[in-house]
């Protein structure tokens, strides 16, 4: 039998109020591999920290929304939000399965058309676009959501002297009776400004009006959120056809479904408490089924998803440098991932394995980063089996906003692998070098090294 190493007993303080009403049970189990190939090799061919992706796990997420909604609607269609994860090789897994592309900005739009997304096959959403942005939008037909009056103003500038109408949709932020509102983006619904920017829209002659927008707020716990945002889209879709003999083509209720990760301060698992799609499916489909459209009304519905289909497909594995006692006595370990790479630690209270076996003893610990800043914690407080220097740790539900929001700040940011169907592994996206870092920098000549 291997010889376990020997841990120094201490003396602990014992705080009240630990455990929950499940007792302090953890249930963890050492995750050694992910899709067939093992943590192990992973690290050692990529080196540690690195990001994995699961391209099957990625496909099973948009099937099994994708069904969600067909299977209750006769026209839906998903467009992958380029802001969740915009590695190419994930755009490409999302538009082999049908997605179009949903961008908040020039950069991302030109990411899409360089993706080979047709730009009739872009939505275009975002408060700030340039008039470049909205220029090259109007020349490849793609679907631009107006945001704001100026931003109105600016495209019945542009489309002026034009043949053809640029086509358009309004944003709409409405109270949905979640709190607080998201408000900010587009035009209210409540105090009519909303109405307001689709008659001007529409009297225009202009510009095209297809469709209706809205993204009520990321991880919506309720579904009847989406139940009211829908009911008064559906609304403001009917009076165009009542009042304005205009027929809108599509309804986009953007995104907002959760992962199942874990928000900071729940008191119970996200596992155990957010919505499925299909709940979202029913209350949004059943909405508009039963709003009252005729039959060759029905308009296209839109879904902008992000989350909800790649959160669970990602992990972050990392390895332990360091454990320390701190002065009251609790346990820290460090590791070699920072919040730098793990923005979502703000948020959530992410899942972490040990990657290899373990002893039965448990202990409350707290997980640091290897930046030398105080707001480096991945973990306030996690309960895990005692870790040694050189074990390996997986973070789990790391694929949303990670690989998009990292920072290159102190450390450089690891590779990005991904594991194909077959189990084999691709890098998308090298560790970066110190001469990536520097590329974009000059030294004017006064301040150059002496040689
Ligand atoms: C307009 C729009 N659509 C879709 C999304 C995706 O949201 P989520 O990842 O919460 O599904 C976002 C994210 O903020 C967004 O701003």
């Amino acid at each position: 039998m291997e010889k376990l190493t020997y841990e120094k007993p201490y003396i602990k303080k014992l705080h009240a109020g630990v455990m929950n009403k499940f007792g302090t049970r953890t249930g963890i189990q050492p995750v050694k591999q992910i899709d067939g190939v093992s943590v192990k090799s992973l690290i050692e061919n990529y080196g540690s920290p690195v990001f994995v992706l699961s391209e099957k796990k990625i496909r099973k997420n948009y099937r099994s929304a994708y069904r969600a909604f067909s299977t209750r609607y006769p026209k839906v269609q998903f467009a992958w939000s380029y802001k969740t994860n915009y590695l190419n090789a994930v755009c490409q897994i999302f538009h082999q399965e049908g997605s179009w592309a949903e961008v908040v900005s020039g950069f991302e739009y030109h990411k899409a058309l360089r993706n080979g997304i047709p730009g009739n096959k872009i939505i275009f959403n975002g408060p700030g676009k340039s008039n470049d942005d909205l220029q090259a939008a109007i020349d490849n037909d793609s679907l631009i959501h107006i945001d704001h009056f100026e931003e109105l103003n600016q495209l019945l500038v542009l489309s002026k002297k034009l043949a053809t109408k640029p086509r358009v949709a309004i944003r709409v932020n409405m109270d949905t009776g979640v709190y607080p509102s998201w408000d900010r983006f587009g035009f209210n619904y409540e105090n009519n400004e909303a109405w307001t920017a689709i008659e001007k829209t529409i009297n225009s002659n202009k510009l095209q009006l297809v469709g209706l927008h809205c993204h009520i707020g990321t991880y919506m716990l309720s579904a009847g959120a989406y139940e009211i945002a829908a009911n008064k889209l559906c609304d403001l879709a009917m009076r165009c056809k009542a009042q304005l003999h205009h027929k809108i083509e599509y309804i986009d209720m953007g995104g907002g479904f959760p992962s199942t990760n874990t928000l900071k301060g729940a008191y119970l698992p996200g596992s155990d408490t957010v919505p499925t799609v299909d709940d979202f499916a029913e209350v949004i489909t059943s909405t508009i089924l039963n709003f009252g459209f005729a039959q060759d009304d029905l308009p296209l519905l839109i879904l902008e998803s992000g989350r909800v289909l790649i959160d669970d497909a990602g992990y972050l594995l990392g390895t332990v440098v360091a454990n320390k006692r701190l002065s009251n006595g609790k346990r820290a370990t460090i590791v070699d991932f920072g919040v730098n790479i793990l923005f979502t630690s703000f948020w959530y209270e992410h899942q972490i394995s040990p990657a290899q076996d373990f002893n039965s003893h448990n202990e409350n610990m707290i997980i640091y980063g290897p930046l030398c800043m105080n707001i480096d914690v991945i973990r306030e407080s996690i309960n895990l089996p005692l870790l040694d220097p050189g074990d390996q740790v997986v973070v789990h539900q790391v694929g949303a906003y990670n690989m998009t929001q990292w920072m290159q700040f102190i450390t450089l940011r690891p590779a990005v692998v991904l594991i194909d169907k077959q189990q084999h592994t691709h890098v998308i996206r090298t560790g970066e070098t110190l001469h990536y870092t520097e590329e974009p920098e000059i030294i004017p000549g006064h301040l150059k090294p002496d040689k």
